[in-house]
């Protein structure tokens, strides 16, 4: 089966095309942060507006790099949700009225539950059961996974997710949008001594995490400290080795809770180098694998689409009718795809 995967859920149009015995045909990305750069962040109905532009065009020359015309397209998958819903309308409209016309199969997919199967895009994929830290722009999850669609959620973010805290600390340190990225770049050389913030609820039980205090933290640091670059920088290192040995130490405990084997590492913060190699540890002393998808398949892109699209696609699953998109979504009410094929079209 030959998936086509459209994803538009933010500030990213991917596209890409998976076939279920080949594996990845070809993907093509068009990020949109020329267009949000000068407002500092993204603009929904900026990011809707160019969706409309890109998607088209952007599928067929996925399909010229694949050396395929739409005939071969044989089913599918867009992200339904969560995300803009303008954004999220563009991908669902497109998705439906095309495979309307080529009269195959469409399938709305729950983007988080793509992030998380994105490193089975990547040679040895970890096999389930496994751990899920799922870190992204809107989200952070801490998910025992069985299986696809079935998931269980042991923590999340209590006010901002990972993504959206390194925005809005790099904003604060004057960076441009994308925020994540810049700010790694800032703390590489910061350092590691002058300061220190603090680790956000890791004196409690639980998996859950809170960064916005930590922001603030940076916020009234940055409010009495001189404006120099090295001190900048110093700033982001602090502010990014909190948030790793934040990670560090929830996971640690949730390896150990559930004794799982194999942990996952997905979403944009997931391309953060600091947090990859410290996990990689983390892993290591408990027996475990970490399984990170490539860098590019971190942040959003088609490829986690149609991967996911394809598995609930081949397994029979199917949208019976044109769905609503879902800007919120919880990960945790999905179902496997055997039992949804069966279940009766309700939402
Ligand atoms: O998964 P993603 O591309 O989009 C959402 O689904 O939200 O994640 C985007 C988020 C942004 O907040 C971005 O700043 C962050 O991931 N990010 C990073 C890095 N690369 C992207 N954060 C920290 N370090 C990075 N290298
Ligand atoms: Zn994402």
């Amino acid at each position: 089966m030959t998936v086509l995967g459209i994803e538009t859920s933010c500030d990213e149009t991917g596209i890409a095309l998976y076939d279920s015995e080949r594996g990845l045909l070809a993907h093509c990305l068009h990020s949109q942060v020329d267009t949000h750069a000068r407002y500092g962040g993204v603009v929904p109905e900026l990011a809707s507006r160019d969706h409309i532009q890109r998607v088209l065009p952007l599928i067929d020359e996925c399909l010229a790099k694949a050396q395929l015309t739409r005939a071969d397209i044989s089913g599918i998958a867009y992200t339904r949700g969560p995300g803009l819903a303008g954004a999220l309308l563009v991908g669902a409209s497109i998705a439906n009225s095309l495979a309307w016309s080529l009269q195959c199969p469409v399938l709305g997919v729950h983007h988080m539950e793509a992030h998380c199967l994105a490193p089975m895009l990547e040679p040895n994929p970890p096999p389930f059961p496994f751990l899920a830290l799922l870190v992204s722009g809107g989200h952070t999850l801490l998910v025992q996974v069985a299986g696809i669609g079935r998931y269980r959620l042991l923590g999340e973010s209590l006010d901002d997710a990972a993504g959206e805290a390194f925005d809005k600390t790099a904003k604060r340190l004057g960076l441009p949008y994308p925020g994540g990225p810049e700010l790694e770049a800032l703390a590489h050389n910061g350092d590691p001594q002058r300061f220190r913030f603090p680790r956000p609820m890791t004196d409690r039980p639980g998996f859950d995490f809170s960064f916005s205090g930590l922001k603030t933290a940076v916020v009234n640091t940055l409010a009495t400290a001189p404006t120099d670059q090295a001190t900048r920088a110093a700033i982001a290192r602090a502010f990014q080795d909190a948030v790793v040995d934040t990670f560090a130490i929830k996971v640690r405990r949730a390896l150990e809770h559930t004794g799982a084997l194999h942990l996952v590492v997905a979403g944009g913060v997931g391309a953060n180098q600091a947090l990859r190699s410290r996990l990689r540890e983390v892993a290591k002393a408990a027996g475990a694998n970490v399984a990170y998808p490539r860098l590019a398949f971190c942040t959003d892109n088609g490829a986690m689409i149609a991967y996911a699209g394809a598995s609930r696609l081949q397994a029979g699953e199917r949208d019976q009718a044109v769905k609503a998109v879902r800007p919120r979504w919880p990960l945790e009410t999905l179902q496997p795809p055997e039992e949804m094929s069966l279940a009766r079209d309700g939402d």
